[in-house]
């Protein structure tokens, strides 16, 4: 990254940007002129850039006994941008198409995209080594960035954020979580913490790993559940040789894909039929650990029907709207080389972020797609029922209120919640809940962030 673009930005900036120097790094911001939208770069450690796009609701109301929510989206990947894909393919006001989003998030609460880890979408690095290596360091820059976009706002101040993830961005969202509490507790933040909500989330690897074939043995798309693969995961991670088992999971992957006739790990009802056409052999079979990471990249960009391309809306129109992304930088540009420096990372379980979290009395809730099968809902329950937390036993033991959603009597889901521990059930979803089930995903959003606009 040349110094020359910094020059030609601090001239454009002067005429159309501020540009604050805070604590010697680089902050800076743009947005619509009615004040709707604002985007911008945190510089979160020298030469790491994170970039942030938040949308005011319009439905925004002003009752300080009953504070409007704000949700910050953390995308999974590693490596996925949630300013790209959370926003146009999931949940943002407008979808790929740039057509209005009837089910937006919007309707409940102001949304924070980012491109989290730096490096991801339009954040970028200006030396690899920058890139982060554990989620906890991820967990710093986003405390950096909340940090910059919080403390100089007292409206944002005063409504409560609710860290809301898919993926491996729950394993962000836990680890920021308590990152974020820490920041608070010693005054370096000024914000309020909702809650924390964990869609589809990669807690615990080895529980998903082992859920995989009872799974799909029992839904008869594999034949034989055993695997040796999965006892070899479990002894690497047990001997902290994640790497290895990183490349354990990629070679698990291999098999159910052969064994199932190439089931799509993020809906057991589809084929992953994408996946050998974007991918040539002598690709696949290249460096294990890599390869897989892209190929759920790719399948996320593609996986509303294939037809949008997410990589030339972000690198054209939208870069134009948004005026401030280097000449040099490449939407995406950066992505295959954020999960390659998590691989050490990608399999550590945290568990123990959630029981910390529900020891100090943070709203946790948990939702999970039926049809998934990368973060299986029998994977998810298997790593809850791991948890210290004291009311667990109690959690366990009580029903489930059904869900419905429009005027038709279907069931749409099941709840249930004890104390600040809430669960999810949502039926005829796979791994991207709010795109397969947009009405129960937007009525359980504006429950758990208690949103002034809630339905019920
Ligand atoms: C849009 O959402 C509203 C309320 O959320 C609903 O009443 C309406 O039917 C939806 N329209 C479409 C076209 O889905
Ligand atoms: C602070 O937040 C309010 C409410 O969303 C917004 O109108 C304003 O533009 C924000 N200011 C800055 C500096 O971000
Ligand atoms: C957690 O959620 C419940 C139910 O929505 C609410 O009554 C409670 O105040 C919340 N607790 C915290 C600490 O935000």
């Amino acid at each position: 990254m040349g110094k020359s673009y910094f020059v030609a930005l601090f001239f454009v900036s002067l005429v159309f940007f501020f540009l604050p120097l805070i604590n010697g790094g680089l902050a800076m911001a743009a947005g619509t002129p009615e004040g709707s939208e604002k985007w911008g770069y945190v510089e979160v450690r020298p030469k790491a850039h994170m970039f942030w796009w938040y949308y005011k609701s319009p439905y925004r109301t002003q009752d300080p006994h009953n504070a409007w929510p704000i949700i910050l989206w953390l995308q999974g990947g590693p490596g996925a941008s949630g300013v790209g894909i959370g926003n146009f393919e999931e949940v943002g006001p407008l979808d790929s198409f740039l057509k209005p989003r009837n089910s937006t998030w919007l309707r409940k609460a102001d949304l924070l995209f980012v491109d989290n880890p730096v490096g991801t979408g339009y954040s970028f690095v200006e030396d690899e080594e920058l890139l982060v290596k554990t989620d906890e360091e991820a967990a710093t820059d986003l405390t950096t960035l909340l940090i910059e976009i919080f403390n100089r706002n007292e409206t944002l101040q005063k409504s409560p954020l609710y860290i809301v993830a898919e993926s491996y961005g729950g394993k962000f969202a836990v680890t920021l979580g308590l990152s974020a509490l820490k920041a608070i507790e010693d005054q370096r933040l000024k914000l309020i913490l909702g809650g924390i909500a964990l869609g589809d989330s990669w807690i615990s690897p080895e529980d998903f790993v082992a859920s995989w074939g009872p799974l799909l043995k029992d839904v008869s798309r594999i034949n034989d559940k055993g695997n040796s693969l999965v006892k070899k995961i479990k002894l690497q991670i047990a001997k902290g040789r994640l790497k290895d088992a990183t490349q354990t999971w990629g070679d698990l992957e291999n098999v159910i894909m052969d064994s199932s006739n190439n089931v799509d790990f993020y809906n057991f009802m589809l084929d992953s039929w994408m996946e050998s056409v974007s991918m040539a052999a002598t690709e696949l079979a290249r460096a294990a650990p890599r390869k897989r990471y892209l190929r759920y990249l790719d399948s996320l960009r593609t996986f509303q029907g294939g037809n949008s391309d997410l990589g030339l809306l972000m690198n054209g129109v939208i870069r134009k709207k948004l005026g401030i992304i280097p000449n040099d930088v490449k939407w995406g540009g950066q992505d295959g080389l954020v999960s390659l420096y998590l691989e050490g990372d990608f399999m550590r379980p945290r568990i123990n972020e959630v029981d910390k979290l529900l020891n100090k009395g943070v709203n946790v809730t948990i939702y999970n797609g039926q049809l998934d099968v990368i973060c299986a809902t029998k994977g998810t329950e298997a790593w809850v029922e791991k948890l210290k937390w004291e009311g667990l036993k109690t959690f366990l033991s009580i029903d489930r209120t059904p869900l419905y959603c429009g005027d038709d009597e279907k069931t749409r889901g099941f709840t249930k919640s004890y104390r600040n521990l809430h669960f999810y059930w949502i039926l005829e979803a796979g791994h991207f809940v709010p795109v397969d089930q947009p009405c129960v995903a937007l009525d359980m959003v504006g429950s758990f962030t208690r949103s002034p606009v809630s339905t019920k």
